[in-house]
């Protein structure tokens, strides 16, 4: 029973573009995909790592269908010329796994002027679904998956300072970019209900696992948690799991929360999962919505 990785049958046909696919939590989503012969487009930053990446995946699924496409999330400019370069040659997108993602770094703004935790978890990836939908509409059950995290519980959408005009915090930024992409997940899905579209939107994380996400973590301190990470952690093909349940399971509803079912959902077998009761708040939803529009220069057309 539940979901299990080695029991799907071929997906032979799909096309799923993983974002931030080289590397932790991406790479294995991608491997994953790539078992059940579903083509996957590699969407990352640096196409030298990226090579590196797909070498490495295609040792372990030599029947690898995977092509790279150069995606830096903390530009705008390049998320619009990456679906130019996508849709000149696709017109079918099964998969939007939304995963790449960047964890308290120093500040700094991106050149669009958003914060680079806000920017690069977020806003790159809201305008990516938009400029996406038409393909997306056009792909018969096509699945949008955001990444959010345990992190969203402690996070609060700070609309006078959502880009840390007024004042830094890593985490307070970190924790709102995960809530944003949680409540995004949501609010698209009650958007498409509303349209009567057969696309749906769906989140899921990974609990803990040690990827270079925690590469702003002071190296001390990083020493002194290995011995206790198989406490509380689990390896990047483990923590990949939600992901891979909510890109391929057959009981996947729009607005479902996939996350690991262990203690305080921090490691386990993959399953549905509860979302912190202000990730439900539709009003802050609406205006984020409203808000990214504005920022990301870019009206979201759902109707058919
Ligand atoms: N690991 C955890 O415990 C944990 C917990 C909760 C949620 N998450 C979420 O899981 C997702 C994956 O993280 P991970 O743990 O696998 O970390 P990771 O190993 O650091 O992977 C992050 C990926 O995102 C890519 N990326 C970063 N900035 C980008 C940009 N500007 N444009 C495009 N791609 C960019 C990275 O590319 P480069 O290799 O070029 O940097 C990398 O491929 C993130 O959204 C994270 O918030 C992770």
């Amino acid at each position: 029973m539940g979901f299990n990785i080695n029991n799907l049958d071929s997906q032979k046909g799909k096309i799923a573009i993983v974002t931030g696919a080289n590397s932790g939590l991406g790479k294995e989503i991608t491997i994953g995909l790539l078992k059940v012969e579903i083509k996957v487009i590699m969407a990352c930053r640096n196409l030298e790592k990226a090579e590196k990446a797909k070498l490495n995946i295609i040792k372990k699924v030599p029947s690898a269908d995977v092509e790279i496409m150069q995606l830096d999330l903390s530009r705008l400019a390049s998320v619009r010329s990456f679906v130019k370069s996508f849709s000149k040659k696709y017109n079918q997108l099964d998969l939007l796994i939304e995963n790449a993602g960047i964890m308290i770094p120093p500040y700094v703004k991106t050149e669009d002027g958003f914060e680079s935790q806000m920017g690069v978890n977020y806003f790159g990836h809201f305008l990516l679904t938009n400029l996406l939908m038409p393909i997306l509409k056009n792909t018969e059950g096509a699945r949008i998956a955001t990444t959010s995290s345990i992190a969203h519980q402690n996070g609060r959408i700070n609309f006078n300072n959502i880009n840390a005009e007024e004042s830094y915090s890593k985490m307070g930024a970190y924790t709102q970019s995960k809530l944003a992409c949680l409540m995004f997940a949501l609010e698209l899905q009650r958007r498409l209900s509303k349209t009567g579209s057969n696309v749906i939107a769906v989140s899921s994380h990974p609990g803990v696992s040690n990827t270079n996400l925690f590469s702003h973590i002071p190296k001390l301190f990083q020493l002194l948690m290995i011995p206790l990470l198989p406490f509380f952690a689990h390896p990047p093909k483990k923590a990949a799991l939600p992901m891979l349940y909510a890109a391929l399971g057959k009981d996947i509803n729009g607005g479902d929360y996939l996350g690991p079912m262990g203690y305080k959902n921090m490691k386990g077998k993959p399953g549905k999962t509860k979302a912190e009761l202000h990730a439900f708040d539709e009003e802050v939803a609406k205006k984020l919505w409203e808000i990214s529009e504005k920022l990301t220069g870019e009206k979201f057309e759902l109707s058919n």
